[in-house]
This record gives structure tokens, C-alpha cells and sequence, in this order.
């Protein structure tokens, strides 16, 4: 038995990043995790495993599609499944390998094995009892499920299952246009897969701003996916060598179907806190399955804390980041805060979807009086010249004080523009601020600027 400051359930984003900053900050921290390697989701199975098939894949487009416009006269490359999924393979582990690094860097204590809270103060592994004055939920959370669908991981899929296929699907239908869907699905659809995504709504990505929305769904079906919108899944009948999915459309509730040899369920994630003992310990959980907290991530029980996916809030690998820092200051005795007001949403297909702050359709709710600034990337000279005009930026201001309240674009790095108004908006500045800031030429930020200035007096190359 050992007794520590703080003992963290899960070292995915929100718990490894909590360890190191706990560590930072002077305190005696472990962290339980029962896979073999270190951190979580997000690492082992789905950011930055389904990033390298994303690149991969992008780069099998770009030869097919672009290589010759520029004069390269190669012929096209060919896919070799089995070592596309080594290099993938092998980013996870760096990665993963990076992480146990940064443990030992930091005398953080890996107590290996799947933990529970018999009491509070107390964290069990295997037959271990340790102590701790703080103890930390950041357990994750795990694909929901769909009632008439059963998951095998190898012809009907969650993400997990879809990033490590045995080969490349020739059809597959996915369930749910969400983010796992669109980025899974795009990766598929370039690797040459006929892919159906079926969703329950009238638009793809539920809470982006509509026009993006659309504007995303339109570049999507050029690439090749089939939208199947409005559509209640009934269930999914496997048989030998593939899957039918069956759907009813709420419009006139006819039926329909689609047999494909991989079924990808993408209809979103559930907390994951099944094992450690909340009832009993009497820890309240809210009706979705989300621990529940006060402003400062305590829960109803003194001592016992909880952050990322576990409670409610978007469920992303940087706001875990974020609330796991926070936190490690606030057990630190310091003011902990997470501005929720502004977290990046972004999504990795190409190309790439981004957006921080209020959508107009919430503005729009809410009656506030705000002026929008667009700029379509075919007035950026850098994105024209790698064949990346497709989209625009949208800056939202507020019409009398010209502070900015969100920003929405779909373009090229789209997900690393999106954090000048991140900063921005920190800075609580003006549309007109981002504007008089000088941008490089030539570079995709321009567009931004741009955008602002469209919210002003006008953009230059509109
Ligand atoms: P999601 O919540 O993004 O999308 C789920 C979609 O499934 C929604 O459009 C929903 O309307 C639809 N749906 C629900 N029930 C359905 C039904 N019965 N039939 C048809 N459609 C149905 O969830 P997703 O894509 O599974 O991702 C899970 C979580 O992981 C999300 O919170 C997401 O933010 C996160 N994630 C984030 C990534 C990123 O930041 N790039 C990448 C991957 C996941």
C-alpha cells in the first residue's frame, strides 16, 4: 500500500495531463490504468490513430487526384493495407511511449491495473489499497449503443473496431454523421470503399453552424459519400460476408435498406465510469451516465473528483486537457478555470472543419444584433495553389461593439487557423483587432484576416 496527494483513475488527456500539471505543482500523484500503454482513448484508439489514416489516406487522394495537374508523372500509388496500418501502428506508440516518458520525467506513479474507490480516500488495483487525499475520475467514456444493433468489431464496427479492419471494406454503411462518421467515412471513401452514411437528423453534424453544415455535406458528396438523411435505423441484420442495415425515414416513415460489408456505429459516446464503485460510495451520477460536479469538478462526495468525459460538456481530448490542469491547480490550492466559452471544435477530413465561440443560429435564438464576415478561400492565393479553394471562413461580431463571438470555416488547416480567434477571443478583441493584425503572405491565415476585415469596411479580395 502506498498513499499519495492524488491518485487519478485513467491516463487519457484529462487524467495524464492532470498527473503531470499535479506533479508540476509539487504533489505526490498516480495514475491507475489498466491498458497496456498510457493515454487512453485518445491516443490508443481514436484521435491519433484514425490522424494517420487520415493523412494517409489524404495523400492517396492528393497522388490520384492532383500529382499530374502539378507535373508529376507518377503513376498512381497502390494501397498496402497491412503496412499502412504498421505506420499507423507505429504513431500510436510513439506517442503512447512519449507519454510514459513524460511519467517518469515526473515521478508520476503508474499503479497498472483497472482501479475502483472502495472509500473515499482510498483507490483499490488488483488487491492494493492506496491512499490519497484527492482522487480523480477521468475514466473516459465509450461508444453509446444502438438498440437493434450488435457491435462484433469486425463487420459492424465502432471506431475501434474501424481502425483496424481486416482489409478494406468495398461498401460500407455508416451510422451516424457525427464526427467519428465523417472522419472514418472520408477515410474509407479515399482508400476506394463505397460508403452510405445514414443519419437521424435532416443535416449532418448536429450543432455546427448550418451553413457550414451544408456547405461540408456538399464537398463530402463530391468526394464520394452517399447521405442518407433523416433516417431512424431500425436495426442491423448480419449475415455471412457483410451487414444490412435497416432504416425507417421520418418524413413519410418508409423503409429502407443498405447491405454492406462493414457497418461503422457512430452515434455517439457515454461515459465510462462502469466498475468503480459510484453508487455505493454514493457519488451522484446524472441520468446520461455523466458524474455529476460543481463548478470546480467536485463531486457529491468531499475528496472524490471527476473531469473530461466522465461529466457532461463536449466530449474532447483538449477540454479534458483543459479541466485536468485546471483542476491540478485547484488541488494545488491555486484558482483552477476552464473558459467554456471558448473550446475549439474541429473535424480532420480534408477538408478540415473548424469552430470556436456562438453559431449564428445561436445568435440568431438568443436575439442578439451581430454582423457576419465571410471569405471564401478562392480568393486566398496559397489555398488556389494546393488545389484547397473549396470553403470559407465565418467570423461572427457583435454589430455594436464588434467583439467577436464566433468564428465557423471549412478549409484548408482550417484546425489550426481556428486558434487566432481562440486567442483573440480570450483577449475579448474586436473584429477590427484581427483585422489590423498583419498576416504573411502567402498563407491560408489571410484568409482570416480577411473575414475580419468583411465584418468592417470590406475584404480586399472578395
Ligand atoms: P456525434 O455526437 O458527433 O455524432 C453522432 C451522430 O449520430 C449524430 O449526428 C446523431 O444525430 C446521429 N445518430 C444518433 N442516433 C442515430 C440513429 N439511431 N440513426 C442514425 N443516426 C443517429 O458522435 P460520434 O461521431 O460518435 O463521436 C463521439 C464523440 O467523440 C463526440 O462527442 C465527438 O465530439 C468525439 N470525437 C471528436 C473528434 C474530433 O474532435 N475530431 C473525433 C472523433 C470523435
Amino acid at each position: 500500500m502506498a498513499s499519495f496527494d492524488v491518485i487519478i483513475l485513467g491516463a487519457g488527456p484529462g487524467g495524464y495531463v492532470c498527473a503531470i500539471r499535479c506533479a508540476q505543482l509539487g504533489l505526490k500523484v498516480a495514475v491507475v490504468e489498466g491498458r497496456d500503454t498510457l493515454g487512453g482513448t485518445c491516443l490508443n484508439i481514436g484521435c491519433i490513430p484514425s490522424k494517420a489514416l487520415l493523412h494517409a489516406s489524404h495523400m492517396l487522394h492528393e497522388a490520384q487526384e492532383n500529382f499530374e495537374k502539378m507535373g508529376l508523372m507518377t503513376a498512381s500509388p497502390k494501397v498496402d493495407w497491412v503496412r499502412m496500418q504498421g505506420y499507423k501502428d507505429d504513431v500510436v506508440g510513439q506517442n503512447t511511449k512519449g507519454v510514459e516518458f513524460l511519467f517518469k520525467k515526473n515521478k508520476i506513479t503508474w499503479l497498472k491495473g483497472w482501479g475502483s474507490i472502495p472509500a473515499a480516500g482510498q483507490v483499490k488495483v488488483g488487491e492494493e489499497v492506496h491512499q490519497a487525499k484527492s482522487i480523480v475520475i477521468a475514466t473516459g467514456s465509450e461508444p453509446s449503443s444502438l438498440p437493434g444493433v450488435t457491435v462484433d468489431e469486425t463487420t459492424v464496427v465502432t471506431s475501434t473496431g474501424a481502425l483496424t479492419l481486416g482489409k478494406i471494406p468495398k461498401t460500407m454503411v455508416v451510422i451516424g454523421a457525427g464526427v467519428i462518421g465523417l472522419e472514418m467515412g472520408s477515410v474509407y471513401a479515399r482508400l476506394g470503399s463505397e460508403v452510405t452514411v445514414v443519419e437521424y437528423l435532416d443535416a449532418i453534424t448536429p450543432g455546427m453552424d448550418a451553413e457550414i453544415a451544408r456547405a461540408f455535406q456538399r464537398i463530402m458528396t463530391r468526394q464520394g459519400l452517399t447521405f442518407v438523411l433523416g433516417a431512424a435505423v431500425q436495426g442491423v441484420d448480419v449475415a455471412k460476408g457483410g451487414a444490412t442495415v435497416r432504416w425507417t425515414l421520418k418524413k413519410d416513415n418508409s423503409a429502407g435498406s443498405q447491405k454492406a460489408d462493414v457497418v461503422l456505429l457512430a452515434t455517439g459516446r457515454r461515459p465510462y465510469t462502469a466498475g468503480l464503485g459510484l453508487e455505493a460510495l454514493g457519488v451522484e451520477v446524472l441520468p446520461r451516465g455523466h458524474v455529476k460536479t460543481d463548478g470546480h469538478f467536485a463531486t457529491t462526495v468531499p475528496g472524490i473528483y471527476a473531469i473530461g468525459d466522465a461529466i457532461p460538456g463536449p466530449m474532447l481530448a483538449h477540454k479534458a486537457e483543459d479541466e485536468g490542469m485546471a483542476l491540478a491547480e485547484i488541488l494545488a490550492g491555486k484558482a483552477g478555470h476552464v473558459n467554456y466559452g471558448v473550446i475549439p471544435g474541429v473535424i480532420y477530413t480534408t477538408p478540415e472543419v473548424a469552430s470556436v465561440g456562438a453559431t449564428e443560429d445561436q445568435l440568431k435564438a438568443e436575439g442578439r444584433a451581430y454582423k457576419v464576415g465571410k471569405f471564401s478561400f478562392m480568393g486566398n492565393a496559397r489555398a488556389k495553389a494546393v488545389f484547397q479553394g473549396d470553403g470559407f471562413v465565418k467570423l461572427l461580431a457583435d454589430k455594436d461593439t464588434d467583439r467577436i463571438l464566433g468564428c465557423h470555416l471549412i478549409g484548408p488547416a482550417a484546425g489550426d487557423l481556428i486558434h487566432e480567434v481562440c486567442v483573440a477571443m480570450e483577449f475579448g478583441a474586436s473584429a477590427q483587432d484581427l483585422a489590423l493584425t498583419c498576416h504573411a503572405h502567402p498563407t491560408f491565415s489571410e484568409a482570416m484576416r480577411e473575414a475580419a476585415l468583411a465584418c468592417g469596411d470590406g475584404a480586399i479580395h472578395a
